[in-house]
């Protein structure tokens, strides 16, 4: 948090000396670790996938729902995704996983290419559900506005017109993943150990696992580290610390002091307050519940139209926390920090080949001193102010997921600016 005890001036000091210590610092230590004179070793091998080929089987992780949305995906799709999956389901066993893919209204490949792999999990015998969705986001949004504008997820935006947020409609997309989950247990077949989700990242079946082995299972979620460039990590939305503060830099070792930097710097699991970050494996038994089954929610509506907005993926934590679900096996929310994913073949690579290796630490060092002179990261008292507002104007309101929201409105072209 933001100390107050500083003159003013000496805070300036303060932030002109930080900007240029971290100038000069990072001029140098970027333009070093980018000229990586070593070729690149060949990885192909991890994403080769043959049905004939019997792979060790791994014992003690149970049964796997297997959750992912697609959206113009391609890229990575082939091989990497749709490789690294079958490997997985290899080595956790076909009969030991449900698939639920749903895909939604894409331009690209994407449709093909799920439907490929819908026809090989088939030969495998393996339970899922590949929901490819053929509609458009014309088509979509089409239908959202028939509904009508006064349904939730529309708030009126400083445009001075009734916009759609962005949030409410992810937050459906993923449930949607969740609906053959209901079916399975009406038939007896529900009894998951975990949920895995998987964004559109390039992973390897070894990634996977060691995730869904994190702390030896102890866990009520376990995430990895996402990049979309080598150096940087990507989902600023959803992660919280320890103290359920952003993560201020966006290079190792992310998080300011405290807990979590301390086991980010040792490469322990780092207990964190939220996370998603491209790959996450949640204890399946709060979605399983008979009453009231964990799901993922959007803030209401009177908050977000305050420009207070949350990640459905954050909010799922706290709710997960909140409803009291309590386990001495699979306790806590971690991000295992030796499972480190890529929006793009290039940045898995770097992650693969350079974690906790010397470059890492010495980059962690100008990082660490910059957030430690800026005293990063911020506290977010306006947030704060407007939640506080909220919830004095009427009786019994209430957000767990305080810890998510930022100072933001999601309401995106496309979705956006359909009422005159
Ligand atoms: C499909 O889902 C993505 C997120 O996964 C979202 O950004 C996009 O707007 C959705 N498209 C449609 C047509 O719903
Ligand atoms: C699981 O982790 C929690 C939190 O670290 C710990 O208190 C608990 O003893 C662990 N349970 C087992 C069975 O190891």
């Amino acid at each position: 948090m933001l100390r107050r005890r500083f003159h003013p001036y000496n805070r300036i000091r303060r932030i002109l000396f930080a900007l240029i210590f971290f100038l000069l610092n990072a001029h140098f230590f970027f333009h070093f670790l980018h000229s990586d004179p070593e070729p690149a070793p060949d990885t192909s091998a991890l994403w080769e996938y043959s049905p004939y080929v019997a792979i060790p089987r791994v014992h003690g992780i149970g049964k796997v729902y297997i959750a992912a949305n697609h959206w113009i995906s391609a890229k990575v799709l082939k091989p990497y995704w749709i490789n690294g999956l079958l490997l997985l389901i290899q080595q956790l066993g076909p009969e030991n996983v449900f698939v639920s893919i749903y895909e939604n209204g894409s331009w690209d490949e994407t449709p093909a290419m799920l439907r490929e792999l819908d026809e090989i999990l088939d030969k495998m015998g393996v339970a899922r559900r590949v929901l490819i969705e053929a509609v458009t986001h014309r088509e979509q949004v089409a239908e959202l506005v028939a509904q009508g504008d006064d349904k939730p997820g529309w708030v009126m935006t400083s445009r001075g017109k009734k916009e759609l947020r962005r949030i409410p409609v992810l937050a459906k997309l993923r449930n949607r993943l969740l609906e053959p989950l209901e079916q399975l247990q009406r038939q007896g077949r529900g009894a998951f150990d975990r949920i895995l989700f998987l964004n559109d990242v390039v992973f390897t079946a070894q990634d996977v696992i060691r995730l869904l082995k994190t702390r030896n299972g102890n866990y009520t979620a376990a995430c990895s580290v996402d990049f979309n460039k080598p150096h940087q990590y990507y989902d600023t939305f959803a992660l919280r610390d320890s103290y359920g503060r952003e993560a201020p830099a966006q290079r190792f070792p992310f998080f300011a002091s405290g807990e979590s930097q301390e086991a980010m710097m040792d490469g322990r699991p780092v207990p964190v307050k939220s996370c998603w970050n491209g790959m996450v494996a949640f204890d399946a038994a709060p979605f399983l519940r008979p009453q009231n089954p964990l799901r993922f929610r959007a803030v209401d509506d009177s908050l977000a139209v305050s420009h207070v907005e949350g990640s459905e993926c954050c909010l799922i934590h706290a709710d997960n926390a909140k409803h009291g679900f309590h386990s001495r096996q699979r306790a806590g929310v971690w991000v295992n920090p030796m499972v480190r994913v890529g929006y793009n073949f290039p940045a898995y690579q770097y992650q693969r080949l350079h974690m906790y290796s010397w470059p890492e630490y010495l980059i962690s060092l100008p990082v660490r001193v910059g957030v430690w002179l800026l005293r990063m990261p911020w506290s977010k008292e306006q947030v704060s102010a407007r939640i506080k507002e909220w919830k004095g104007e009427e009786a019994g309101r209430d957000e767990p997921g305080d810890f998510c929201l930022v100072d933001e409105m999601h309401v995106p072209e496309g979705l956006a600016g359909v009422f005159p």
